[in-house]
């Protein structure tokens, strides 16, 4: 009985210590850390304000955060702050402030004695009449995953990548998270990659701690890390969690709820005439495998009407697809448009609900590849295109201002539903040509 007992008090007592290992994890990094000082994974993230940024790295000894910089503005230097979480390996972020909008600023990280070699980026004026960005979503490490990395890094003219969520899938392997960030780390030097959390993000274990931990920290940031928005040219991007509470009452739908109003206003959107919701989960997907979130639509499509967004990126379900303008399942004339773009690298969900329901507009099933957005501030429109990894695009369409979604002209017989089949079929004899080599 008494070993009873004693099992049944392990039980309940294992999982609270391991918890708790975690959180005096957080901060201090423990002296057996051993190996260089030179920092890799480097990467930028947004900050609150645009004349600021953040930069993160890691190293493998435990050591100072510095970061050195120079910009029309001058030199200057700053202090971060050096972390641990449950892996062998220091953390280190560091905050660039008072940058001149829209200008290249030159930097450097380190520990004072090892630095990084120098590196540059280009602040965003959230002004500006142009404005590019990529969206992906569902990466990982596959080799398709490494071709969509290959194309972001090749990009010269985006300056934002979003990403929807299920990003390194680590799942508890945190080498995973090392080798991920040394892969996109040429990208992530000069432009951010600014994040929401997968179900991939809550790990077996360490929960959500290695992400709150790469791409910020809860030392820094005090707002609710998980969602969060940030105003671009043209564009007020609002980034929720679809992994945690977001009925009506919750802190996420409250925060929502005062956000999109706040976008909504008349002066808000003669500034930015678009608002752009990045989740994890999709409200609409006619994938098999995962579909409609609808516990996820019934909470919060209707806070979307209300204040008039213009376009959901997300993605779980791993396919492309995009909806027309819809509400409640109906097809409207003005009403969101919600994209699932799981396409980033991970196996392909080939079994799609038939008939194809009637607010899908263009679904793809087997194909991988990254979106590119592009804000024009003269026309206040975004182009939008999707790029299939063997180089062929996808699909395309133009947003325009007051939510209406109008197809590019099409000059020949075929309608848009013959180009997309055409594009359909010129993919596939690629990819035939591909497999052939
Ligand atoms: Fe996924
Ligand atoms: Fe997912």
């Amino acid at each position: 009985m008494r070993t009873l007992l004693a099992a049944l008090l392990l039980l309940l007592v294992a999982p609270l210590a391991s918890a708790q290992s975690f959180n005096e994890a957080l901060t201090e990094c423990p002296a057996t850390l051993t190996g260089s000082s030179q920092p890799e994974q480097i990467h930028l993230q947004l900050a609150d304000s645009h004349d600021e940024m953040m930069v993160m790295w890691a190293t493998e000894v435990r050591g100072d955060a510095e970061v050195e910089w120079s910009s029309s503005a001058g030199d200057a230097s700053a202090s971060g702050e050096s972390y641990c979480y449950n892996h062998d390996k220091a953390f280190h972020m560091a905050l660039m402030t008072g940058l001149p909008l829209g200008e290249e600023i030159s930097y450097r990280v380190g520990d004072g004695s090892t630095w990084s070699p120098e590196l540059s980026f280009t602040t965003i004026n959230p002004d500006a009449e142009h404005f590019e960005w990529i969206s992906i979503a569902d990466h990982g490490m596959s080799e398709e995953g490494q071709q969509v990395s290959d194309g972001i890094i090749s990009d010269q003219n985006a300056q934002l990548v979003t990403i929807s969520g299920d990003i390194s899938y680590a799942d508890g392997d945190q080498n995973v998270w090392d080798d991920w960030f040394e892969i996109q780390q040429s990208s992530m030097v000069s432009i951010p990659w600014v994040p929401t959390v997968g179900n991939h993000e809550n790990e077996p274990g360490p929960g959500f701690i290695p992400y709150e931990h790469r791409f910020d920290s809860d030392e820094v940031k005090e707002s609710e890390g998980f969602w969060y928005a940030r105003d671009m040219p043209g564009v007020h991007m609002v980034f929720i969690s679809s992994e945690h509470p977001f009925d009506e009452g919750s802190a996420q739908f409250n925060w929502i709820k005062a956000d999109l109003e706040a976008a909504n206003s008349e002066q808000a959107r003669e500034e930015r005439p678009f608002i752009i919701i990045f989740s994890h989960k999709p409200m609409y997907s006619s994938n098999s495998y995962h579909g409609s979130e609808v516990e996820l639509r019934d909470a919060l499509e209707a806070l979307y009407v209300e204040n008039e967004v213009d376009l959901i990126v997300a993605g779980h379900d791993h396919f492309y697809e995009r909806t027309h303008p819809v509400i409640s399942e109906q097809v409207v004339e003005n009403g969101p448009v919600h994209l699932v773009i799981g396409i980033g690298g991970r196996s392909a969900y080939e079994e799609l609900d038939e008939p194809q329901p009637e607010w899908s507009a263009y679904r793809e099933n087997s194909s991988y590849g990254w979106t590119r957005l592009v804000y024009d501030g003269e026309s206040r429109t975004i182009d939008f295109t999707h790029h299939r990894i063997d180089g062929s695009i996808g699909d395309s369409f133009t947003l325009y201002e007051g939510g209406e979604m109008v197809m590019p002209e099409v000059e020949n017989s075929l309608g848009i539903a013959g180009i997309n089949a055409l594009l359909t079929l010129t993919a596939l004899l690629g990819a035939a040509l591909f497999t052939d080599r």
